[in-house]
């Protein structure tokens, strides 16, 4: 596996490989790996001739300097994990590699940014498609691998390739989670031991709440969830929304949808973890 730092370097060698007439499947990540980006790149490093991975922590993508700060970088070990799983090329430029200049390009997503992670994390999403444009244009993949962990970003990347005509296939994986149910997560690295064991809960919460969709109101469902994670004084709830799988938009009632996406959002301790659970309402 090559490492590259330079844009200019990796734009060589990607228009070498399309002329070559590689396939490229890209996992753009910010680092401190798992098992949930591992999965992304195994899929990639089976569906394409070439795999590139770039590890970036990106600052226009937070809108909180401590959290940017406190961000885990184990680059080290990033590229021992990379080289198990069949990526041919990493990408682990520096900030002032990605913006010479500070970027003031403004995107606007409409109904899909003004909820959940749109709304209580300003400017996130203009910082992600920011930097996932940017990265298109350099990596130019035939493939780009997603996450369902991050179902809200999913969708606004695959809004961003729709809108800006960017010629690649978007293909998303499900939450990879740990053996107790918390899905994984770099910012987990982060969790004091305590705080580790009270993580689950935010995927309990889903659970439950899931299996009474049926049988209660979308409010009483959400003032369970809300009680249910008040009991544990180290969990602050900052949202829990039953929201339309496709348009995530908040539904006050499931009837007449197919599929719904359960979407949360908490602090625990300092750290702040979402999850969500898609649950097709025809199989419940
Ligand atoms: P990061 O949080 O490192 O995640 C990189 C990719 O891995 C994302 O597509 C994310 O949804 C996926 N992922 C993370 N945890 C996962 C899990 N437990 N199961 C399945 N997939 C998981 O998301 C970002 O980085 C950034 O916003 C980025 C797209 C790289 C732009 O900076």
């Amino acid at each position: 596996m090559e490492v590259i730092e330079q844009v200019s370097a990796l734009r060589a060698i990607v228009a070498a490989l399309r002329c070559g007439g590689k396939r490229i499947g890209f996992v753009p990540t910010m680092g401190a790996l798992h098992e949930g980006h591992l999965q992304l790149l195994r899929a990639s490093a089976r569906e394409n001739d070439i795999t590139i991975c770039s590890v970036f922590v990106n600052p226009t993508q937070f809108n909180n300097a401590s959290d940017y700060k406190l961000y885990p970088r184990t680059l080290e070990q990033d590229t021992r994990l990379l080289q198990t799983v069949g990526c041919d090329y990493l990408f682990a430029p520096s900030a002032e590699e990605i913006y010479p200049q500070q970027s003031v390009l403004q995107f606007s997503f409409g109904a899909l940014e003004a909820v959940m992670e749109g709304e209580h994390r300003p400017g996130h999403f203009n910082g992600v498609a920011t930097v996932v444009s940017k990265l298109f244009h350099i990596v130019q993949p035939h493939r780009a691998y997603f996450g369902q962990k991050d179902l809200q970003q999913v969708a606004i990347v695959r809004q961003l390739v729709q809108g800006l005509s960017f010629d690649l296939e978007l293909v998303c994986f499900p939450t990879v989670r740990e053996a107790d149910g918390l899905a994984m997560s770099s910012r987990n690295k982060r969790l004091s031991e305590a705080q580790r064991q009270l993580a689950p809960q935010l995927y309990l919460a889903l659970q439950t709440a899931a299996a009474n969709l049926h049988q209660k109101p979308i409010n009483a469902i959400k003032s369970e969830v809300a009680q249910q994670l008040q009991q544990e004084e180290e969990i602050k709830l900052e949202y829990f929304e039953i929201v339309d799988s496709l348009t995530l938009q908040p539904l006050q009632d499931v009837s007449g949808h197919d599929e719904v996406a359960l979407c949360i959002a908490a602090f625990v301790g300092e750290v702040r973890l979402i999850d969500n659970l898609l649950v097709n309402l025809k199989e419940i």
